[in-house]
């Protein structure tokens, strides 16, 4: 399956965060993963609509921009985010309770929509959401901060969701590096992020480009 590398800005800086999406995206990154953290649903603060925004305007309408919403009641903030240029909206399933209504208002703006389920949340629970949306995020670490430990215990989900959907974008969160990939690629995630391997590293263009090889294996 068609690999999509989505480096997280997070590990980026943000002092110039424009420069560093056009430079990834040049380095062959697929998407631009944002990390919406409120405080409160995690324990970490980071950006808002009006950083995306003032981003969209900066790269132009192309690059896509994948917003994941680590907040609490996100079903708030998703006019917000739409107008402020994101390509896609996920939230989290423990953060919402009337899923169907926030999946709605999501497609409502034409743009896509993902849903995602920290380490400790049971795969059972999104799949009856799995025909609704377009890509499901299983964490591989506890959502919050970038640089931590890839969870391999987390595959099962990813195998889960592959075989019942073919086609589904799985994107996979938190700790993916060359040295994880290969164990995620081969349970079936797709999307790909990786913040500190990817801008940690001398060579982010190698990494990216290693990334997708395994990936698409
Ligand atoms: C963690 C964020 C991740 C994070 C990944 O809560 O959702 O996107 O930036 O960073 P790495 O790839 O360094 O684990
Ligand atoms: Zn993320």
């Amino acid at each position: 399956m068609k690999a999509l590398i989505a480096p997280s800005l997070l590990s980026s800086n943000f002092a110039k965060l424009g420069e560093e999406a056009l430079s990834i995206i040049e380095k062959g990154a697929d998407w631009l993963h944002m990390d919406v953290m409120d405080g409160h649903f995690v324990n970490n603060l980071t950006i808002g609509a009006p950083v995306i925004r003032s981003l969209r305007q900066f790269i132009g309408e192309k690059p896509y921009l994948d917003c994941h919403l680590m907040v609490s009641d996100p079903l708030k903030w998703v006019d917000d985010f739409a107008k402020a240029g994101a390509s896609m909206i996920t939230f989290h399933l423990e953060a919402v309770t009337n899923i169907d209504t926030i999946i709605n208002k999501i497609k409502e703006h034409n743009i896509e929509v993902g849903i995602s389920i920290k380490p400790n949340t049971d795969v059972d629970l999104l799949i009856p959401y799995l025909d609704k949306i377009d890509m499901a995020l299983v964490m591989t670490v506890e959502p919050g901060f970038g640089g931590q430990k890839f969870m391999q215990n987390m595959m099962p989900k990813v195998s889960k969701i592959r075989k019942l959907k073919p086609n589904l974008n799985i994107q996979v969160d938190g700790g993916l590096s060359l040295e994880t990939i290969e164990i995620a690629a081969r349970a079936g995630a797709n999307v790909i992020v990786a913040g500190s391997a990817v801008f940690k590293s001398e060579n982010p263009q190698k990494v990216i480009s290693g990334l997708r090889e395994i990936t698409e294996k």
